[in-house]
């Protein structure tokens, strides 16, 4: 099947465009960066914003998966109006399914980011496409960043009554993979990780592992975000989920590849799709073709 991935230079994104690779599928990957096609991955320079390039993008694939946000910056940007766009550029396309990749949580508790993902999800719900809707938990790697961030203080504020569900990128695009092949399923799926870990647990988990020492200082969290994460409306009960662990990301066991590379990449926590890495910034998925490591600004 030939699949337009967006936001695929993302954190996921850099999971799934190898893992549909591995999987047969030729991949058409879309980024606001010129990059070079090779293999069975074309790139293709687009923006969800301004809509250049989407048309072109979205021709002659049979599925969209839609991972594109703009996070942190101009959250709105692209979960509402590019979904948006996207939306109108696959219905006059024709396109047979669109996967949107969402939160968990964008349902129960609207606030902030979530607001947007659940806008973007009804956009494409009502789209009149056959759709998907994909809702994980936070990211390993967007963890660790947040973690990263926070450890340049001499003292680092835990509440331990905020929990989370970290979940591997990896396993992330493997569920995605397999939903993209099942073809479109026109309901939300929860995904997340195998446990659930309070802040301090989680913090102290990473100071160990990268052998610093800070003095955590317990606190409750301000905000209506972590009031709902307290009251478990961000994490799920919903199977199958990652086998991952927080742990395993952190300190990886040594990897056991299978011969059977291609098959294994969806099913297994061990296969190269699903690795932990230990430093997403360094680590290029597999090795594959066609994916460039992204140029961070
Ligand atoms: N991060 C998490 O912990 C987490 C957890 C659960 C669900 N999710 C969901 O998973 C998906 C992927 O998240 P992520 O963390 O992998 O994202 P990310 O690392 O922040 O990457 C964002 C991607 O969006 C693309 N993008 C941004 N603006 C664009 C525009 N105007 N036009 C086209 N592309 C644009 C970027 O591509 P270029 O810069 O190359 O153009 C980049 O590839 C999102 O739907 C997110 O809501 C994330």
């Amino acid at each position: 099947m030939r699949i337009l991935v967006t936001g695929a230079t993302g954190t996921l994104g850099r999971a799934l465009v190898p893992a549909l690779v591995k999987a047969g599928h030729q991949v058409r990957a879309l980024s606001r960066t010129k990059r070079e096609s090779r293999g069975n991955v074309e790139w293709m320079w687009g923006d969800l914003f301004s809509g250049h390039g989407v048309p072109e993008a979205v021709a002659g694939v049979e599925a969209i998966a839609h991972l594109a946000t703009s996070g942190r910056k101009g959250r709105g940007a692209v979960d509402i109006p590019g979904t948006r766009l996207l939306v109108m550029a696959a219905r006059e396309a024709g396109i047979g399914h669109l996967l949107l990749t969402s939160m968990v949580g964008a349902d129960r508790a609207p606030i902030g980011y979530l607001r947007y993902k659940l806008e973007a999800e009804r956009l494409v719900e009502e789209s009149g496409l056959g759709w998907t809707v994909l809702r994980a938990t936070p990211f390993h790697q967007w963890l660790q960043q947040r973690l990263r961030d926070f450890s340049a203080l001499p003292v680092l504020p835990v509440d331990p009554t905020v929990p989370w569900q970290p979940v591997h990128t990896g396993e992330v695009a493997a569920r995605a993979a397999d939903l993209l092949a099942g073809g479109p399923q026109g309901i939300e799926i929860e995904y997340g990780g195998p446990e659930v870990l309070d802040t301090a647990e989680l913090t102290r988990t990473w100071l160990d592992a990268q052998h610093l020492r800070r003095a955590c200082l317990r606190m409750r969290y301000p905000g209506r975000l972590y009031a709902a994460m307290r009251a478990d409306l961000l994490t799920t009960d919903a199977t199958p989920k990652g086998k991952i662990t927080w742990q395993d990301y952190l300190a990886p066991p040594p990897p056991v590849l299978s011969d059977d590379f291609a098959s294994e990449h969806t099913a297994s926590p061990t296969s190269p799709a699903t690795q932990p890495e230990q430093d997403p910034d360094r680590h290029v998925y597999g090795g594959d073709e066609g994916y460039e490591r992204p140029t961070r600004g």
